[in-house]
């Protein structure tokens, strides 16, 4: 059995915040490099280099590390970060598999791997839904 849902081992487990940041590179060059990443790329500014920080911050806080994210940018509600782009299924899929692609680079336990790509379908779908009813 694992644990990472407690403390800080999920943060343990994806590598600090070297393993954290090397998973945002992977998962962004993955956007950039994989077919299905296109779409979701142009959403982006042409410099990836806040999102990434932002990104990265926000998942070290997340998987049970240290809230850098707040301290540096403030409070953050995912959905409505989210809200004024067009999600729907196409895009939060695309969202995970390139995400699922970046974790076939990390050295992670296997099971790790699976546990955070459930984890990030959560919010993953939450986006869609809040993005959805916003520009019904
Ligand atoms: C569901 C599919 C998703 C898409 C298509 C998407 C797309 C984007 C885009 C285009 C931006 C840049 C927004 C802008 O500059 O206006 C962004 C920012 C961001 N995304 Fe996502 N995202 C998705 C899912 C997620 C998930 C699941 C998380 C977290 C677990 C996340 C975390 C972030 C963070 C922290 C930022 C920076 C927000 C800020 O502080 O300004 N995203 N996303």
């Amino acid at each position: 059995m694992h644990n990472y849902g407690t403390l800080d081992s999920s943060y343990k487990a994806a590598g600090g915040e070297a393993g954290v940041r090397r998973l945002v590179n992977e998962f962004y060059h993955q956007m950039e490099s994989q077919k299905r990443g296109q779409h979701i790329r142009a959403m982006h500014k042409d410099n990836l280099d806040i999102v990434k920080d932002k990104l990265s911050l926000f998942l070290m806080a997340w998987l049970g590390g240290p809230r850098n994210y707040a301290e540096k940018y403030g409070g953050i509600s995912i959905p409505m970060v989210h809200q004024h782009l067009i999600i729907g299924e196409e895009e939060r899929d695309a969202w995970l598999f390139c995400m699922e692609e970046a974790l076939k680079h990390q050295d992670y336990d296997t099971t790790f791997k699976k546990y955070l790509i459930e984890q990030l379908a959560l919010p993953a779908e939450k986006i869609m839904q809040v993005s959805q009813m916003a520009h019904s």
